[in-house]
C-alpha cells in the first residue's frame, strides 16, 4: 500500500507539474513567437524620431497599438518597465521537476537501458545533470568563440554540437530517456540564454542609463543573437516534448539521426516565418520541410520482423505474463506503478486480444516495449508475438 501510495502521489506530481510546464512554456514561446515577428516587421518610424530605429501598428482585441523600438535606448528611462524573463523561468524550474518525477525517480525504466550501458540509478542521474551543465558551457563557448560573428557558421556548429548531443545519449540512456535529455539540454540553453546572457545585458544598459551614462550598443546585439537562437530552437523543443507518444521515432534504431532530422526540419519552417514576417515569403521552405518529413517517414518506417514459424496463443500469454504483466495489470507488481500504465492492461486473453495491434506496434515494430527492456524481453519472444498477430491474434 505504501508504495502504491507514493506512486499515487507521485502520478499527480507529475500530473501538476506538466500542466504547469505546458502553460508556462506556451506563454514563453508565444512571447518569443511575437517579440521575433514584431522585430521582423518593424517599419522605419513616420515622422521620424532621435532613436527610433522603427515601429509597428497592429489592432488586436479591439484597439490599436503603436510600438516603437528604440536602439539602443531611449534617452530617458521610463517610469514603467516590463521585463520577460519568468516565463523563461518558471518554463525551466517546472520542466526540470517533471524531468526528476517522470525520469530520474524512475531511472529504471525511463532513463536507463542495461543493453545500452549499464549504469545504476545515481549514475544516470548524475551524467544527466552533468550534460544539461555541459551543453550549456559548450554552446555558450561557440558563441562567444569567433564563430559566434557568422550566423551560417554558428548554426553548423550548433547543429554538430546537437548531433553529438544526440549521439552521446543514445549511448548513455535508454531510447525514450535520451531524447528528453537531449530536449532538456536544449532547454536549458534556451533558458540560460535569458538568465545569463539577455537579462544581464539589459540590466547593464538600464544600470548605465540611470548613471547617466551611454549604454554599450553590444548588450543588445548579444541578447538579440540569443533570442533568435531560442526562437529557432522552440518547434525542435516541442516536439521533443510530445516524441514520448510516438515510439517510431525514439524507437528506432537510429533514434538520433531521426532528431537530428526532425531538429532540421523544424528549424527551417520557422526560418520561413520569421522571414515571412519580413516581407519575404520563401514558398521553397516549407516545401522542403514537407519533402523532408516524407522521406523521414520512408526511412524509418518499421520493418516487420521475420516472424516465428506460428506461436500458440499459450505461448502468447506466457510471455506477456511474464514480460509485461508486471506493470499492465490492474494492480501492477512493478515497484513505481499506481495504475497500468497507459491504461492499458494485459492480464486477461480477452484484453491481450483486444490490445493485440498495440502490442505488436510497441514490443514487436518499435521496440518500445518494455521499457528499457526492463524485464528483458528476447528476440524469439517478440517473434513469438509477431507470429501470433501474423495469424490474426486469435485467442488460442
Ligand atoms: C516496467 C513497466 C512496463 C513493462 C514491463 C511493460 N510496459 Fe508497456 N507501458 C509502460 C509504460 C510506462 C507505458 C506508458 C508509456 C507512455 O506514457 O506513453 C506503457 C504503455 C504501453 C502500451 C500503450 C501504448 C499506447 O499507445 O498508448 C502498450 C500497448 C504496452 N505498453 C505494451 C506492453 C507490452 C506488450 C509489454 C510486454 C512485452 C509491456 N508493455 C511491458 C510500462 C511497461
Amino acid at each position: 500500500m505504501g508504495i502504491a501510495l507514493d506512486a499515487y502521489l507521485l502520478d499527480w506530481a507529475s500530473l501538476l507539474l506538466r500542466w504547469l510546464h505546458v502553460i508556462a512554456g506556451i506563454v514563453w514561446i508565444g512571447t518569443s513567437f511575437y517579440f521575433v515577428a514584431l522585430d521582423n516587421s518593424l517599419d522605419p518610424a513616420d515622422p521620424p524620431r532621435r532613436g527610433v530605429m522603427g515601429e509597428n501598428w497592429s489592432i488586436h482585441g479591439g484597439g490599436f497599438y503603436h510600438k516603437q523600438k528604440y536602439l539602443v535606448a531611449p534617452d530617458r528611462l521610463p517610469e514603467r518597465l516590463h521585463w520577460f524573463k519568468w516565463e523563461a523561468y518558471w518554463t525551466w524550474i517546472s520542466g526540470f521537476a517533471l524531468f526528476v518525477v517522470a525520469y530520474y525517480l524512475h531511472a529504471d525504466t525511463m532513463l536507463i537501458d542495461r543493453s545500452v550501458a549499464d549504469l545504476s540509478a545515481g549514475t544516470a542521474v548524475a551524467l544527466s545533470i552533468g550534460l544539461l551543465v555541459a551543453g550549456w558551457v559548450a554552446y555558450d563557448l561557440l558563441c562567444r568563440s569567433p564563430l559566434g560573428q557568422h550566423e551560417g557558421a554558428l548554426a553548423v556548429a550548433g547543429l554538430a554540437l546537437i548531433t553529438l548531443a544526440a549521439w552521446g545519449c543514445a549511448q548513455l540512456f535508454g531510447a525514450r530517456g535520451a531524447y528528453i535529455q537531449v530536449g532538456a539540454m536544449v532547454g536549458t540553453i534556451m533558458v540560460a540564454n535569458v538568465a545569463m546572457v539577455i537579462i544581464p545585458g539589459q540590466r547593464r544598459v538600464v544600470a548605465a542609463m540611470l548613471a547617466g551614462e551611454q549604454p554599450d550598443p553590444k548588450y543588445g546585439r548579444w541578447g538579440k543573437q540569443r533570442s533568435v537562437h531560442n526562437n529557432y530552437l522552440t518547434l525542435p523543443v516541442v516536439f521533443v516534448m510530445i516524441s514520448g507518444h510516438y515510439p517510431m521515432t525514439w524507437g528506432h534504431p537510429h533514434a538520433w539521426a531521426v532528431l537530428v532530422a526532425v531538429f532540421v526540419i523544424g528549424a527551417l519552417v520557422r526560418h520561413f516565418f520569421n522571414r515571412r514576417h519580413a516581407g519575404r515569403t520563401l514558398a521553397w521552405l516549407p516545401v522542403i520541410a514537407a519533402l523532408l518529413v516524407i522521406a523521414l517517414a520512408l526511412a524509418i518506417r518499421p520493418q516487420p520482423p521475420k516472424a516465428a514459424q506460428s506461436s500458440s496463443f499459450a505461448e502468447v500469454q506466457a510471455v506477456i505474463a511474464q514480460r509485461c504483466a508486471s506493470c499492465h495489470a490492474a494492480t501492477p507488481t512493478q515497484p513505481g506503478f499506481a495504475q497500468p500504465p497507459g491504461g492499458v492492461m494485459l492480464d486477461t486473453p480477452e484484453r491481450i486480444g483486444q490490445h493485440a495491434a498495440k502490442i505488436h506496434q510497441q514490443s514487436v515494430l518499435t521496440r518500445a516495449m518494455p521499457p528499457g527492456n526492463l524485464t528483458g524481453l528476447t528476440d524469439e519472444e517478440r517473434a513469438v508475438l509477431a507470429a501470433w498477430t501474423a495469424r490474426g491474434a486469435p485467442l488460442q
